[in-house]
């Protein structure tokens, strides 16, 4: 794995793969303006054509550079939220590629910018001197690598695919950042994350568009395909403690995971606390968050066939439910 910042920004000027950390989850990173770079990110996920990248920036003026017609509040969220969680999705600028920000085979009309504030990240782009476009450094449909052991999990054979692997320690957010379309009159969020919908009314005085359900994936398409899945199928657990306990106290047998509050081990049966490989998640929301995918891969190397999770409301509540539904795919079991 790579340590040395000066070697993975030569490895990206030289159009190769580098695994980075970010406050949010590692990039899978590539000199964005460099189309046979870009597609092997591509290939090496196993990502859909159909589902563009987010181009990462040193500064807000690599997105003035990127894009034409910013408006006055995606300047304002620029101000508050850069560098940081928050991605926004403009008009491209004419003249540049017209696959720039998505797959090389494509064209897109719009670009998704963010600014990082993992200085690792930071110092990454401003050394190689390029814009890098990076998806989530997870094979498609996984949970999002949030520490740099997780990249290899899914990339076993890194090395021999050409991507390197930045040893960078554990993202801080632990969720993918907010995605803003900024096309319109007002700010519409494409994908939930850190920055939330009142913080972003707060920021520039105006509601966020609310999108019909659904509409954002197809904005988005990226949103629309299965993610964040561990190996063995999830159930989304609803309901109050004692109901959840109750439940899952009868249904938790031998290969039976869960990840559940402290309230709810508590009121488990004897029985699902001997036999259920159970996971204790953090009550508050932002660790929650921040541990939900290294809690979901922790299932991955437990004998377990099938895992029951019980949802997290409060600060990042939004973020958490919208990955959380992905990954059990549909499954929601109210008790
Ligand atoms: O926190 C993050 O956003 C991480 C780190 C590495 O920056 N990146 C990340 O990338 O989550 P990815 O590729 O896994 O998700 C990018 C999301 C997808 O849902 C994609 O569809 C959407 O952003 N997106 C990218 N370009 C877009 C565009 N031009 N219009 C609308 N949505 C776009
Ligand atoms: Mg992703």
């Amino acid at each position: 794995m790579l340590r040395c910042i000066k070697t993975a920004a030569q490895i990206i000027k030289d159009g190769g793969l580098v695994a980075f950390p970010t406050e949010t989850v590692y990039g899978l990173g590539a000199d964005a303006f460099n189309p046979d770079a870009v597609g092997s990110v591509y290939a090496a996920k196993g990502r859909p054509k159909d589902n563009p990248l987010i181009v990462h920036v040193a500064s807000p003026d690599g997105f003035r550079e990127l894009c034409a017609d910013i408006p006055a509040y995606a300047e304002a969220l620029v101000g508050k939220f850069w560098p940081g969680p928050l991605t926004l999705v403009a008009k491209k600028k004419s003249g540049l590629p017209a696959w720039l920000g998505g797959h090389p085979g494509g064209s897109c009309e719009t670009v998704a910018v963010r600014m990082p504030s993992h200085p690792i990240a930071l110092e990454l782009i401003k050394e190689s001197g390029r814009h890098i476009s990076a998806p989530s450094a997870n094979r498609s449909g996984r949970p999002s690598p949030t520490f740099h052991a997780h990249v290899a999990e899914d990339f076993p054979a890194a090395e021999a695919m050409g991507i390197a692997i930045f040893e960078g320690g554990h993202s801080s957010v632990g969720l993918e950042s907010t995605v803003v379309d900024a096309t319109g009159g007002r700010p519409a969020v494409l994908r939930p994350g850190m920055v939330t919908e009142e913080e972003i009314l707060a920021a520039t005085g105006l509601a966020c568009e609310s999108l019909p359900p659904g509409a954002g994936s197809g904005k988005s398409p990226g949103t629309m395909h299965r993610h964040y899945a561990p190996k063995a199928p999830l159930t989304l657990l609803v309901g109050d403690t004692a109901s959840v306990a109750e439940y899952l106290s009868e249904a938790v047998a031998d290969g039976t995971g869960a990840l559940i509050s402290q309230a709810v081990f508590e009121k488990l049966s004897v029985k699902a606390r001997a036999l259920g490989r159970i996971i204790v998640a953090p009550s508050e929301s932002a660790a929650f968050a921040r541990n939900l995918y290294s809690n979901l891969r922790a299932f991955d190397s437990l004998p377990v066939d099938a895992i029951f999770a019980e949802p997290k409301p409060g600060g990042m509540g939004l973020a958490i439910m919208d990955r959380l539904h992905r990954a059990a795919e549909g499954r929601v079991l109210i008790v």
